[in-house]
Parts: C-alpha cells; sequence; structure tokens
C-alpha cells in the first residue's frame, strides 16, 4: 500500500515536470516570430520609400527604414517590404532559409474586411503573373539583399511605376484616395492585360 501511494506520488511528479517543460518549450523560442493576418493592413500606413512601402514587426522600424534609404544592406528582422497590398516580403528570423536570405514571401488576398494570408513560404508564392517570387527577387545583386527595384538585375514586372501607385491608392483595407487621370487609365490597362492574360491560358 505504501508503495502504491509512492508509485501515484512519483507518477504525479513526473506528469507535472513534463508539464513544465512543455510551457518552457514555448517560452524558450523568442526568435521565432508568429505572423498573421493581423501583420498585414493598410498599404498606405506603412512608411512609403521611393516606390515602395516598410514596416516593422518587431517594432524597429528606423533600423528598416535606414537599410530601404541607404538602397543596399541587409534588412532586419521583422522587416516587412511591399510594392503591391497582395503580396509581401517578410525578412524572418536568421537561420530560416538560406536559400531565400531569411525572406518569406507571401500572397495575400485583401478586402474592406482586412488581409488574409493565401500562400506563404520561401518557394511557394507566384504574382499575379505565375512569376515565383523567390526565383525572380534572387536575379538581384547581392548588395541589394533581394530587393529588384528597377536596376537591381531583376527581370522586370508587367507593373508600371504609375500602376504600382494606382494598385497602392485603390488598396480595399485603406480610406478611398484620389487617382488622377493617369493612374486611372494604368489601372484599365492592367485590367485589360489581366483579362486578356487569363483567356490565353
Ligand atoms: C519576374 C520577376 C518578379 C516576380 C516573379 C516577382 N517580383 Fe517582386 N518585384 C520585381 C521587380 C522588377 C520589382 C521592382 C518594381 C518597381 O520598382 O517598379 C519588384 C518589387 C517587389 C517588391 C518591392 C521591393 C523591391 O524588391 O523592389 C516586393 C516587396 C515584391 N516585389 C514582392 C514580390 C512577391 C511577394 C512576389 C511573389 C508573390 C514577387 N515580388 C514576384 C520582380 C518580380
Amino acid at each position: 500500500m505504501a508503495a502504491g501511494v509512492a508509485l501515484a506520488v512519483l507518477v504525479a511528479g513526473c506528469a507535472q515536470e513534463s508539464g513544465e517543460a512543455e510551457v518552457e518549450m514555448a517560452t524558450a523560442e523568442p526568435t521565432v516570430m508568429e505572423i498573421s493576418e493581423a501583420s498585414f493592413g493598410c498599404i498606405q500606413d506603412m512608411t512609403a520609400v521611393r516606390g515602395f512601402f516598410v514596416s516593422s514587426l518587431t517594432g524597429d522600424l528606423d533600423a528598416t527604414v535606414a537599410v530601404a534609404n541607404a538602397e543596399e544592406g541587409v534588412y532586419p528582422v521583422g522587416s516587412v517590404v511591399q510594392l503591391v497590398p497582395t503580396e509581401a516580403m517578410v525578412k524572418r528570423e536568421a537561420g530560416f532559409s538560406d536559400i531565400s536570405h531569411d525572406w518569406e514571401f507571401f500572397e495575400l488576398g485583401v478586402s474592406p474586411d482586412g488581409t488574409t494570408i493565401d500562400v506563404r513560404g520561401t518557394s511557394e508564392a507566384v504574382n499575379r503573373f505565375g512569376g515565383n517570387c523567390l526565383t525572380c527577387h534572387l536575379q538581384a545583386e547581392p548588395q541589394y539583399d533581394l530587393i529588384c527595384e528597377q536596376t537591381h538585375g531583376c527581370d522586370p514586372i508587367p507593373v508600371t511605376p504609375v500602376m504600382a501607385r494606382a494598385i497602392q491608392k485603390t488598396d480595399p483595407r485603406c480610406e478611398p484616395m484620389e487617382l488622377t487621370e493617369e493612374e486611372t487609365q494604368a489601372l484599365q490597362a492592367l485590367a485589360a492585360f489581366a483579362v486578356g492574360d487569363s483567356e490565353e491560358n
């Protein structure tokens, strides 16, 4: 009887210990970033740098903006970079992926209700023209940390700077913004391009 009690206490002790271990494991990895729908929002609320937008998921926006302004250098962990509302690059923690230089690529769904993450990963995401994000952005010369802009060595995309600005201004998560005549025409050209594209396939 005494032995039975001792065993029960021992088992209970073990269970408690393993419970504690689980909690410890969950909190012992603060370097793994939590990225969810809530990590993304109205593109106009981000910081504009030349033609694109940046923000920081780790609260160090200054460090992100500094690299963006310098045009060269390695973006700090937590940096979010976007050209259009439906595509994003996020700099993940060191060691996330050698091949992608720790960038994770996202295909996002956007509506007045908010954001959905449709596809995410290093090599899974493709843009609206069917091009693979990683493959194309890897073409950027090394000093640019996979940021393409128009002169860093990536294949071009059929989105002109005016189109990009128009798409940025019509993010359904943002307050409505006025478009210039040129931007309205750019959106129409893009819509026609998209229709022609899907009819071909
Ligand atoms: C065929 C090549 C190509 C593909 C595929 C592509 N991009 Fe880009 N991306 C570019 C180019 C070129 C620019 C610069 C456009 C400009 O500045 O006018 C750009 C711009 C960007 C920017 C702004 C920062 C920068 O690099 O200039 C982000 C963020 C971005 N793309 C993310 C993505 C994501 C996410 C995907 C996949 C869903 C993707 N791109 C697919 C070529 C590509």
